[in-house]
């Protein structure tokens, strides 16, 4: 199939066993793209990533009602199937793998993954049960698909390491790649969630990398860590954003606060601006 066809869409787990037993059977390599949808250039560089790795590409598309907590915006949360469609048509992706809830989550489906520790801290921490939602559904997917490779976004940084975690701890025979921030030309980095904010409020919202860059270049430069993340704070709330959940300076491996200067380090936020909550993240 060329990179321009029309993309094959399967709505269920035995459709998408089927064809990636075909690909198998062909000789070819399986790579797994996981969104919610409502692509964007971001979802697109990982499809492109993951072409280099597999010969044949499978995006799913499944808004995972196990990952939103009752006051989130599952209900709101963008969807625009054809749209992703298009987009994905010129992206050289072959299957479309877009499952209902009910054959995702079947009547008496019961069985969950957690990863306490790592899935509990920062998002866990606001976002209770979000991890275990996340991981349960990627778990799904990669056991469903049995992929060579999945890609996900850095973006994610904290949800990259849980799926890690989780992809390492369960013997999933999977390699997982993760694929750098894709940002709008000021900075900001592409996320489905923008799409609720105002043009004012698009305005403001480029102070969060500003501000995790100047963090890290303090950092860098020797200065404190948990000084420069409350000045962060105070920076994004004098540029207009209504809440910070959290911005710190966290190890890269554990997101363990910072023990000694020099180890590999991340600067990590979530705060709020208008409807939008914008998470953002970058290595010291
Ligand atoms: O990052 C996302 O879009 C989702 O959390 C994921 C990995 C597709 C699981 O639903």
């Amino acid at each position: 199939m060329s990179g321009t066809s029309k993309i094959e869409v399967v709505r269920t787990v035995a459709g998408l066993r089927a064809r990636v037993a075909e690909w198998r059977a062909a000789g070819e390599t399986v790579g797994l793209v996981p969104t919610m949808g409502a692509l964007h250039d971001g979802h697109l560089s990982l499809v492109r990533g993951i072409r280099k790795e597999a010969s044949r590409v499978c995006v799913t598309l499944f808004v995972n009602p196990k990952q939103f907590n009752p006051n989130e915006d599952l209900a709101a949360y963008p969807r625009d199937e054809a749209g992703d469609m298009a987009k994905l048509a010129g992206e050289g992706t072959h299957l479309l793998f877009a499952p209902t809830v009910g054959e995702m989550y079947p009547q008496g489906s019961a069985t969950q993954v957690a990863v306490p520790g790592l899935g509990d801290i920062l998002e866990g921490s606001f976002r209770p049960g979000f991890f275990t939602g996340v991981a349960t559904v990627v778990a799904k997917l990669l056991l469903q698909a049995l992929p060579d490779v999945a890609v996900f976004g850095e973006k994610d940084y904290q949800q990259l390491l849980v799926i890690r975690r989780m992809v390492a701890d369960l013997d999933i025979p999977v390699a997982v790649r993760g694929a750098p921030t894709v940002r709008e030309a000021d900075g900001l980095a592409m996320s489905s969630r923008n799409a609720y904010l105002t043009p004012e409020q698009r305005a403001v919202a480029p102070a969060l990398i500003r501000v995790l860059r100047a963090i890290a270049a303090a950092v860098r430069d020797g200065a404190d860590p948990g000084e420069r993340a409350a000045w962060g704070g105070r920076e994004l709330l004098a540029a207009g954003f209504a809440k910070v959940d959290y911005i710190e300076v966290r190890n890269a491996a554990t997101l363990q606060p910072i023990a000694s200067a020099g180890e590999p380090a991340r600067v990590l936020a979530a705060a709020h601006l208008g409807r939008a909550r914008l998470i953002d993240n970058i290595p010291v």
